[in-house]
């Protein structure tokens, strides 16, 4: 491949190639960008219920308007199209589609012919994931994902979603971050629907997965055709002193919680034995109701086999039994793991800081975990499957202003550029050290509602005034679009 010699928007000049079948596309979330929360015919999900209640969401923001994604989604397509995105992941809303989780409402699926019609049109590669958090509010009354009813109406909702769009949709994901809609949600109550239970937890994160299984199978068995998938948010831990027997166990708990917890149902079929023996010590009793609620086939049904493993990275964790001088940066919010650990075996974990930058998130800027972390799951789990990895999130919040020069307003977010650029190259690192992993998508193409930050956090390449939702390719976005066209970085 020529790689042409025309430096960036950022000054950089190409030297590596992505390969032919890479693909480069950004992500967004249903919640987080339509708005029009309560337009023809949606209901209430658990996120617009979460939102108002009093000290859930920072300033109170709620996704009533969001970035009005609903009524700007030609506008936003033809963003996505200049920037030369070769594929979109974006979520369908479940109470859009299925009010209340019960009859289709028309209008609601209406939305989503029309924007997969308008990708198609662009030429952009729609991906598709069903589930990014918003269940509706009231199979939550119903007992949300504790109650394993939830994973019936959760596959019609699917097939729902495949009648209106299998003809045109061929990328389906199932879940995004399972981890975050179980524990994070049910257990820790740092996200909707705002529940502390480690047994809640645990049984949530049981029937999503046996939710995502059975619509992998009721998806495969309608359509070989289908590219089908799971999203799951995954970490690099280290021990601070990998000589210590302490420290290591603290880095094996954060894996075995964030990382096996669901590798191991999803490709081999079991909980991990030591996960479940560390909870055992500490909450006998959300282990049998786990085990209550674990029926004959269950996990032969999260185990079916899928094509492709979503990987979200973000940042990796360095831990150790001892608190550190000096708490990081943020304090343990710097590691987006809530205070209170959701999993009562994580007393006693401490999370230290390399000194490395950090960005708006107070998350560490660490490419390599990305690189390493790809090969782990690639030589332990996805390739001995033969299944295929993509980078589905990775990118950064940063405290964007908008600046007019020369009678034209730019987001210099040179910050951005940076950690867009570090981890393309960790995941061609990847790439070259044998990794399957096929292709890379920003979080997020637009600023959007970062959940229990409310509007506060700016993850996107595109920023967006929210007074007037004007749009605004930042520099990250610029260098984005050259990266993309040049195939190289
Ligand atoms: C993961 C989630 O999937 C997405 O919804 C969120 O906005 C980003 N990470 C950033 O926190």
């Amino acid at each position: 491949m020529s790689i042409s010699r025309t430096a960036s928007p950022a000054g950089h000049l190409a030297t590596r190639p992505f390969p032919q079948d890479f693909l480069f596309g950004a992500a967004t979330a249903a919640y987080q960008i339509e708005g029009a929360a309560f337009e023809d015919g949606r209901t209430a999900s658990i996120w617009d219920h979460f939102a108002r209640t009093p000290g859930a969401v920072i300033n109170a923001d709620n996704g009533d308007v969001a970035c009005d994604h609903y009524h700007r989604y030609r506008e936003d397509v033809a963003l996505m199209k200049d920037l030369g995105l070769q594929t979109y992941r974006f979520s369908t809303s479940w109470s859009r589609v299925r009010p209340d989780g019960g009859a289709v409402n028309r209008a609601g699926v209406d939305f989503y012919h029309r924007l997969v019609d308008e990708l198609l049109d662009a030429d952009i590669l729609p991906w598709l994931t069903l589930h990014h958090w918003d269940m509706p509010q009231a199979l939550e009354e119903a007992g949300g994902w504790t109650n394993r009813d939830v994973v019936e109406r959760f596959t019609e909702y699917a097939l729902t979603m495949h009648d209106a769009l299998g003809d045109r949709v061929k990328v389906w994901t199932t879940l995004n971050e399972p981890w975050c809609s179980s524990f994070l949600s049910y257990t820790a109550g740092v996200h909707a629907p705002g529940r502390q239970s480690v047994t809640d937890g645990l049984l949530a994160a049981h029937h999503l997965m046996l939710g995502h299984g059975t619509v992998v199978d009721e998806l495969r068995s309608r359509d070989e055709g289908l590219d089908l998938g799971i999203t799951l948010n995954l970490t690099v831990a280290d021990p601070v002193d990998s000589g210590n027997e302490a420290d290591l166990d603290a880095a094996r708990r954060i894996d075995g919680q964030f990382n096996r917890w669901f590798l191991d149902p999803i490709f081999r079929g079991a909980y991990p034995q030591d996960v479940l023996e560390d909870l055992r010590r500490v909450d006998p009793r959300a282990v049998d109701a786990l085990e209550e609620a674990t029926q004959d086939g269950d996990l032969a049904t999260i185990s079916t086999r899928i094509d492709a493993l979503g990987v979200n990275y973000y940042h990796g964790e360095l831990v150790g039994a001892e608190a550190p001088e000096e708490a990081p940066p943020g304090g343990d919010a710097s590691t987006d793991r809530p205070t209170s650990s959701p999993f009562p075996s994580h007393e006693g974990i401490h999370w230290h800081d390399r000194g490395l930058s950090r960005t708006g998130m107070h998350w560490e800027v660490q490419p390599e975990g990305l690189t390493r972390l790809l090969q782990r799951v690639s030589g332990e789990y996805s390739a001995p499957a033969g299944v295929v990895l993509y980078v589905t999130e990775n990118g950064a919040a940063y405290d964007d202003e908008r600046v007019e020069e020369d009678g034209a307003s730019r987001v210099h977010d040179a910050e951005r550029v940076e950690f867009v650029r570090a981890h393309l190259n960790a995941v061609l690192e990847a790439r070259e050290a044998g990794v399957d992993v096929r292709g890379y998508f920003y979080w997020s193409l637009l600023d959007n509602y970062e959940w229990a930050w409310g509007y506060e956090k700016r993850f996107g390449i595109v920023y967006v005034d929210y007074a007037t939702q004007e749009r605004l390719v930042k520099d990250s976005g610029l260098e984005y679009r050259h990266i993309i066209s040049e195939r190289a970085i």
